[in-house]
Formats: structure tokens, C-alpha cells, sequence
């Protein structure tokens, strides 16, 4: 039987990609969805793949999520945290709701996800998770103290579960995208967004599919020994 994999906010931007990649690559792919029921059944009318409703930031809604998942699919091999939001605003002006909002989502969902998977991937002694961190967790981003947080808490997330799973041939691993075509981006002024784009080397946005191949290399059965790494695909704007 092949493998199945869990994407989380897997019906749009990176996500998307993410899925269609895994997918392609030979897995059974499951795309969670917060809430954009539109966006996600035209998801599946154009791929073919099931996805899930819930709130990545309830733990209560992610175990009820990945329990179907598995009842569905069958045991969850690799999992793409991928779901984020942002709620951008200068310190000065953001507030706590705010700061909630994107911990909640981004670094306690990270969490939600992972958890409920892990008992049963030391069991079977195989998982791949994949978080999607950001060059704005490596690098700091004006105006996201929030965001910033939860994408260097993500690199703390992997390094540690690296270490926990590394016997049971369990992996985890950051992707740090820099900035890609996408929604999130595209929300970004359009003043600040050139801004931004000027400081890329490549000179352009990156593709959804350009991180979509390297959560494909990071799941696949032959990558055991990267583990607790950071993979940095943008466009050569920031090096750590
Ligand atoms: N560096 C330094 N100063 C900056 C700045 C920057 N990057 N961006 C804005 N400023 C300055 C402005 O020039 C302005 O200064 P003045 O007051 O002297 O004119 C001030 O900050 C902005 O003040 P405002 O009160 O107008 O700010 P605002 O409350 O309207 O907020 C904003 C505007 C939310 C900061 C908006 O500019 C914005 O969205 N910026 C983009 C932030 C960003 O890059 N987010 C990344 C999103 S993409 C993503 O997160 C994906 C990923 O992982 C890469």
C-alpha cells in the first residue's frame, strides 16, 4: 500500500502545490482546510483529493480530523504542517488578539498536527514531517513580531522532534520559503511587495512548486539521515 500524507491549509497557495506534488510522487494525500469550503471543493474537482475541514489551533478538532483521516486513508506516514496566517501590524500597534491569532494558528497548530500522528509513527517505526517555517522566522520581518515568533519556534519544533524520533526512523525537517506567489504575498501593499522583490537575487517571487519538490525530497523513504535540518529556497534573499 503507498504511503499517505497529511498537508495541512493544503487546498491553496503552497500548500496546494505541496499536495499535488505528493500526489504525483505516488502518495494518498489528505488536504486539511480551515474554512474556505469554496476554495477547497475546487481543490478536489481539479486533483481528485479529499480534503478535511478543522481548525488546526483545537487540538480537540485535530484529533477528531486525523482519526478520519486514518479510518479513510489508513496510518498517516508524512506530515506537511504547512497551515498560516498572518496578522501583520507594527509592534506598536499589534495587538494581543492579534498575537493570539497567528500563535495559535502557526506554532500551537504545529503541535495539534503533529502530536496526534506521533504515537502511531514510533509504533510503526516510519514518518516524515515537514514544517514549513519562513526566511521571516530567520531573518525577522517589520511588522511581524507575531508571525517571526511562530516561524523560528517552528525550527525549535523540528530540532527537537529530530532528536526524539531519529531511532524510530522518524524525520523532521523546516522548509524556510522566502517569498512566493501566493495569496499572503499578493496581500502585502504593492509599494512594499516591489520593495521586497528588489532584494531578491533571482529577481522574481518563487513558484509554490519550487518548495513543493523539497517537502517531495524530504518525505520521501531514502531520506532518513537529513533530519532536524532547515532547507532555505529563496531565491538567495537571506543566508544563515
Ligand atoms: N522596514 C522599515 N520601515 C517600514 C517597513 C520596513 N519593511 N515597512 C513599512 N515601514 C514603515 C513605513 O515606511 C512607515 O513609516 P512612516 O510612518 O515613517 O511613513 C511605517 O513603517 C508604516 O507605518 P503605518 O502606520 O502606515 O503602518 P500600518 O499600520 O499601515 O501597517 C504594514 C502597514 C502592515 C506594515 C504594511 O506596510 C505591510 O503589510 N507590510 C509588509 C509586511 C511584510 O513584509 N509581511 C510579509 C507578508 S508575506 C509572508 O509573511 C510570507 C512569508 O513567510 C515570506
Amino acid at each position: 500500500m503507498g504511503r499517505v500524507a497529511l498537508v495541512t491549509g493544503g487546498t491553496r497557495g503552497i500548500g496546494a502545490a505541496i499536495c499535488k506534488a505528493l500526489k504525483d510522487a505516488g502518495y494518498t494525500v489528505a488536504a486539511n482546510f480551515a474554512g474556505n469550503e469554496e476554495a477547497a471543493a475546487k481543490f478536489t474537482e481539479e486533483t481528485g483529493i479529499s480534503t478535511y475541514k478543522w481548525n488546526v489551533g483545537s487540538y480537540e478538532e485535530s484529533q477528531a480530523g486525523i482519526a478520519k483521516i486514518e479510518e479513510e486513508l489508513g496510518p498517516i506516514d508524512v506530515v506537511v504542517a504547512n497551515a498560516g496566517i498572518t496578522r501583520d501590524a507594527p509592534f506598536h500597534k499589534m495587538t494581543p488578539e492579534q498575537w493570539h491569532q497567528v500563535i495559535d494558528t502557526n506554532l500551537t497548530g504545529v503541535f495539534n498536527t503533529v502530536h496526534p500522528v506521533w504515537p502511531g509513527m514510533r509504533e510503526r517505526k516510519f514518518g516524515r514531517i515537514v514544517v514549513i517555517s519562513s526566511i521571516n522566522g530567520q531573518k525577522g520581518q517589520f511588522a511581524q513580531v507575531n508571525y517571526a515568533a511562530t516561524k523560528a519556534g517552528d525550527l525549535g519544533i523540528v530540532k527537537s522532534l529530530a532528536q526524539e524520533g531519529a531511532r524510530a526512523n522518524i524525520t523532521a525537517n523546516a522548509i524556510c520559503p522566502g517569498y512566493i506567489a501566493t495569496e499572503m504575498v499578493m496581500a502585502v501593499p504593492e509599494k512594499v511587495r516591489d520593495s521586497i522583490v528588489a532584494q531578491i537575487p533571482t529577481g522574481r517571487l518563487g513558484e509554490p512548486e519550487e518548495i513543493a519538490r523539497c517537502v517531495v525530497f524530504l518525505a520521501a523513504d531514502d531520506a532518513q539521515f537529513v533530519n532536524g535540518s532547515t532547507i532555505s529556497a529563496n531565491g538567495g534573499q537571506f543566508f544563515v
